[in-house]
């Protein structure tokens, strides 16, 4: 499933629903959320730290949330790096939630065709419209 529409409208607090309701209904399986942003921080290559296996663990992760995506700056090495981690889940199936502000087209443009191609055939999209609930809440 793919989460989309403008900030603040609930994309991310839905999917965690999803989440839970799985875990509510019984579904037992390990579940990893992560924002795109701090996907990058995490896997960017530095000395002593063997990315390549945390990247391994996100593309075999059975239930994977990826939050935000396209909304970090992207680079070639992170649309390499967003295309080996979607591609993975694509190829084998792995139940997938993504959310973002992005639309189709620029979500193609941020991430590459080849990334977005395969959103599209491997997710749902569902769309999020209204007020950025984070302005509208009355101050506490
Ligand atoms: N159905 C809801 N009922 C009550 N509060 C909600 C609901 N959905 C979202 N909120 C609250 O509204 C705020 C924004 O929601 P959320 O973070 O899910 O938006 P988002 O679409 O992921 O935004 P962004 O695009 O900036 O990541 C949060 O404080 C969240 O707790
Ligand atoms: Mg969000």
């Amino acid at each position: 499933m793919r989460i989309v529409g403008p900030t603040g409208t609930g994309k991310t607090h839905q999917a965690y629903g999803a989440i839970r309701t799985l875990l509510a209904a019984g579904v037992r399986l390990r579940w990893e959320a992560i924002t795109a942003a701090d996907l990058y921080a995490r896997l960017r290559p530095r000395p002593g730290f063997d990315s390549e296996r945390d990247l391994q663990s996100l593309m075999r992760c059975p239930l994977l949330l990826l939050d935000d995506l396209g909304a970090a700056k992207t680079s070639e090495w992170t649309e390499e790096l967003t295309y080996r981690l979607i591609n993975h889940r694509y190829e084998h199936l792995r139940p997938t939630l993504i959310t973002s502000n992005l639309t189709t087209d620029t979500l193609r443009a941020a991430l590459g065709d080849r990334v977005a191609s395969r959103l599209a055939q491997m997710t749902e999209r569902v769309t999020l419209d209204g007020d950025d609930r984070r302005r509208t809440r009355p101050a506490a």
